[in-house]
């Protein structure tokens, strides 16, 4: 069976995380991840309180007490009272990136719940485990989404691993498949973090117009970019080149109010209208030029080519990193 320590942590079965990807993340994803032995995570930096209370009402149903899934946290924004609910309602694992865990450290293991940090160097990891983070989660920058740090997963996995040792590391950026997750398995993590993948499952909360381009991405097409900065600015990120990539570019890269089509309102549909470098991705009911929106997504991205639901996905993950260890095992 492929297992870790951080596996017992986490109380799953298999070394698999579904990243918490913004908006994407929804109950019905969480809940047939976790149910298939990964665990499941949920976004709500930017959920209102109301929505957070309902999400853990629904997933109470979905999946009852004994299976677990996290909850992940922005600290560049206030987090306070959506984190407060969280525990309150007994939440397992709380995950937290892009600041400093220190402050929410001691209130999240009062409450039993395991303590997850992002970080993208080994010095960092160092200081999140002194603060006392029960496992730190090392993100390559060829993720999709906000990217944290500048290196590769590569050499960053090992270095952290290094740095931290016993503590577990979880490896996320640029895995897409049972061999990402048998290399990151082999480089020293004890789990992937995957969340490029996951956008393309049956449940995730992505329109169609997105999720298209997710499959059909080649690995160059995911870039590295300031552009879609409404609502969080100068956080560096990684989408899918586009329309609004491509005109910004051609520009010159100008500063925001010198920027082609700056205001233009490009979708609308429940969420309200979305301006064209804001920083919200196409999502199920929107209506309007949703190709020209915040299409995030990581290198890995390449790798994906179908709309899965997302226990397959878990159960391709593990046969496939189950596969290549054992043939690997055998040289
Ligand atoms: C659409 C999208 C939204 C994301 N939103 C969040 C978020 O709310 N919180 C967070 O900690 N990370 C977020 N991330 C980063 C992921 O947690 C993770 O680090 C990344 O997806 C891993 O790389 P991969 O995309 O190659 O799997 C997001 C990523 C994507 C693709």
């Amino acid at each position: 069976m492929l297992t870790t320590p951080l596996c017992d942590l986490l109380g799953i079965d298999a070394p698999l995380i579904q990243a918490p990807v913004g908006s994407a993340s929804c109950p019905a994803l969480v809940a047939a991840v976790s149910r298939a032995g990964a665990l499941g995570m949920l976004s709500f930096t930017w959920a209102p309180v109301e929505q957070v209370a309902t999400d853990l009402a629904e997933l109470g149903v979905l999946l009852g007490p004994d299976v677990p899934f996290g909850v992940n946290f922005i600290l560049d924004f206030s987090i306070e009272e959506k984190l407060a609910l969280c525990l309150k309602a007994g939440v397992r694992v709380v995950s937290t990136f892009w600041g400093d865990p220190a402050p929410f450290v001691e209130r999240i293991h009062a409450a039993g719940a395991v303590h997850l940090h992002t970080v993208g160097s080994a010095v960092e990891a160092v200081r999140a485990v002194e603060a006392g983070v029960d496992a730190v989660v090392c993100q390559g920058w060829e993720a999709g989404g906000h990217v944290w740090g500048t290196a590769a997963s590569l050499p960053l996995i090992p270095a952290v691993v290094d740095a931290v040792s016993p503590v577990p590391v979880i490896a996320a950026g640029g895995i897409a498949d049972g061999r990402g997750l048998a290399a990151v398995l082999t480089l020293g993590a004890q789990a992937a973090w995957v969340g490029t993948r996951f956008l393309a499952s049956e449940e995730a909360r992505t329109h169609e117009v997105y999720r298209s381009r997710v499959v059909a991405a080649a690995e160059t097409d995911a870039v590295h970019t300031l552009a879609f900065d409404g609502g969080w600015p100068g956080a560096a990120h990684r989408a899918l080149w586009n329309s609004t990539l491509e005109a910004w570019e051609a520009a010159g890269r100008p500063a925001a109010s010198e920027r082609p089509g700056e205001g233009d309102v490009v979708a609308s549909g429940p969420w309200g209208d979305q301006l064209r470098y804001g920083d919200m991705m196409p999502l199920p009911g929107m209506r309007g030029d949703l190709e020209a929106m915040a299409l995030y997504a990581g290198q890995s991205a390449g790798l994906v080519r179908e709309v899965l639901p997302a226990a397959r996905i878990v159960e391709g993950f593990v046969r496939e990193a189950t596969d290549v260890l054992s043939r690997l095992g055998g040289v």
